[in-house]
């Protein structure tokens, strides 16, 4: 656990160093949950969203048969009317539960809000007056026991306090579980505020609804009460026959969007990985009911496939199929890309099969018709409906197929399949996978350690660094050419300042696939050296083909 927390905050680190990522807002102390991306790191959100948005709308991946399937795109208002947050059940029901504190006015998840004890195990009485220390009770935010105990590992002082240094048997209870608890054992105390430490100051749980609210127009009441969306997909629903009615789609198809996401999250941490202001990548997969478990499994095992493509390589990636008891009660399956960040395993993705659930509360609250008309399968029946079927009788008929076309197997609200991702999300665990650290020679040839970010070439922020080894001898000049023509095709760099070994080594960090150098040889025979990141070797580039001989290097990847 502490390598992992060191890991961390080595990430974190190199993550404001290179200028990924910043507190928002930081010279006025930030805003807890907030962050903004620097130079680098909105190179690789934008090549996080880029290459989902081509591999899912512009060139969608073959489906289940082999056969191509149609996707596109939308892009909808973050504030929309508020009767959609009623029908998709956010107004009432997307709460967590909160502990408040009446000291510090500090607020915490009930779900993830710990009371862990130290009991002393080791203690033996000196004496026979010698009464057993009395067990420490603390309180910890953590999402797991395990977690909050180590979060809350008692210190020296306080074992000293207790007259005791040696092994503690630990219990950690959420904080519900042990009000329970309290309840039947009179010796436990009341818990204590993680935040200041006060004793009975913490409130019961009661639900928060995470929606941020706002008001639309000069007026602020009730009517004028609208939400910044807490997820993109509820724009798609309420788009669905805007979609199909403009796009001529037939079943099966989907609906991307990608966009920005607010929750109120009660205990925003974990860096950017709980965040109140984030990215979604959402898929709405419309297809015929009787085929949402085949579309769900394909789509599932696509998006797993996708985190893998693009580096997510290790053991540390894993799809994790939900138990009954944990689905929704609308979700037939549903299944989790997750990954085992320092700080824990957690969820990357989610991936669900969403039944009819959304379109058919939107169809009851807006009255609006949600229903898809199977042209081809009609077409397929409807001689069954000619009068001569009818006894000749040509009203009965066309009442016949008036009716029949009201329902299955013409007429029905489409099943949806949701490979919902989050953008910060990815980018964390790529740059988590990304980071290591080993060694590099440097000028004089020995070992020095170097931290580098191995990231895909396809997500990396910059494709091209270029320099010329010395600030002389026309150098400059011709690396200042070479690095113009690369950045008409790829994002480059050029950097002219300090020891060359230096330079290689912000690149590295800057996860930059390659590095090219202008030296003597140039001069003489038109090759750059060409080196490259993860493998650091370096070979000699004909500086004239430079720009296609680096294209398919980082095209291949
Ligand atoms: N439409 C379904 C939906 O929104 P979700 O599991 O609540 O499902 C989907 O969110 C994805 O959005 C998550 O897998 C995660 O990647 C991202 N996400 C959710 N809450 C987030 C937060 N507070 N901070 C960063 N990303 C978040």
């Amino acid at each position: 656990m502490a390598n992992e927390t060191d890991l961390m905050e080595r990430i974190v680190a190199l993550a404001k160093r290179r200028g990924f990522i910043f507190p928002s807002s930081e010279i006025y102390g930030g805003l807890n949950g907030f962050w903004d991306y620097g130079p680098l790191g909105v190179e690789l959100k934008r090549n996080i969203k880029q290459a989902w948005w081509d591999d899912i709308v512009r060139r969608p991946p073959e489906g289940p048969d082999g056969g191509p399937i149609e996707m596109v795109g939308l892009d909808c208002s973050i504030i929309m009317n508020p009767t959609v947050w009623e029908a998709s059940g956010h107004v009432t029901g997307f709460t967590d539960p909160m502990v408040d504190c009446k000291e510090c006015k500090g607020r915490f998840r009930a779900d993830q809000l710990f009371v862990v004890q130290f009991v002393s195990a080791g203690w033996e009485p000196q004496s026979s007056k010698d009464e057993m220390p009395p067990a420490i009770t603390a309180a910890a935010v953590a999402s797991t026991p395990e977690e909050a105990i180590s979060l809350e590992e008692p210190s020296n002082t306080k074992l000293k306090a207790m007259g005791v240094g040696r092994a503690f048997h630990t219990r950690a209870w959420l904080i519900d579980e042990y009000r329970r608890t309290m309840a039947d054992d009179k010796s436990l105390p009341e818990p204590p505020c993680p935040n200041c430490g006060a004793v009975g100051s913490l409130t019961e749980a009661r639900q928060f609804n995470l929606m941020f609210e706002s008001y639309a127009g000069a007026v602020q009441n009730e009517a004028s009460k609208v939400y910044l969306r807490p997820e993109t997909a509820q724009g798609i629903f309420a788009n669905f026959k805007n979609v199909l009615d403009t796009q001529r789609l037939k079943l099966p198809f989907g609906i991307a969007q990608i966009g920005k996401a607010f929750r109120n999250e009660i205990n925003p941490r974990n860096y950017t990985f709980r965040s109140r202001e984030f990215e979604q990548m959402e898929i709405e997969f419309f297809c015929h009911p009787d085929d949402a478990d085949r579309w769900y499994t394909w789509w599932r095992d696509a998006r797993y496939a996708w985190y893998v493509r693009h580096g997510l390589t290790s053991d540390r990636l894993r799809l994790r199929d939900h138990e009954e008891d944990e689905l929704a009660h609308y979700a037939r399956a549903c299944a989790d890309v997750e990954y085992a960040f320092p700080f824990g395993v957690s969820e990357l993705e989610g991936i669900a099969n969403r039944t009819d659930f959304d379109l058919n509360a939107h169809q009851e609250h807006s009255g609006r018709d949600m229903t898809y008309f199977d042209e081809e399968a009609w077409q397929r029946d409807a001689g069954q409906y000619k009068a001569e079927n009818y006894g000749g009788d040509k009203k009965a008929a066309k009442q016949a197929a008036n009716e029949a076309k009201q329902g299955m197997p013409y007429r029905f609200i489409p099943y949806v399949i949701e490979p919902s991702g989050g953008v910060d999300r990815a980018a964390l665990a790529f740059l988590c996978e990304a980071y290591d650290e080993d060694e590099a020679p440097d000028e004089k040839g020995e070992a020095q350690s170097r931290t580098v970010l191995r990231l895909h070439p396809r997500l990396a922020p910059i494709k091209v660094a270029v320099f010329p080894l010395v600030k002389k001898d026309g150098m400059p000049e011709k690396a200042q050419a070479l690095y113009r023509a690369c950045r008409e095709q790829m994002t480059a760099f050029y950097d002219e300042k300090g020891a060359v070994g230096r330079r290689y080594r912000r690149q590295d960090e800057a996860g930059t696939p390659f590095c090219v150098t202008v030296d003597g040889q140039t001069n003489e025979d038109g090759t750059v050296t060409v080196r490259d990141r993860d493998s650091m070797e370096q070979v000699r580039v004909p500086s004239e083909g430079l720009v296609a001989w680096l294209q398919e290097r980082l095209g291949r990847a």
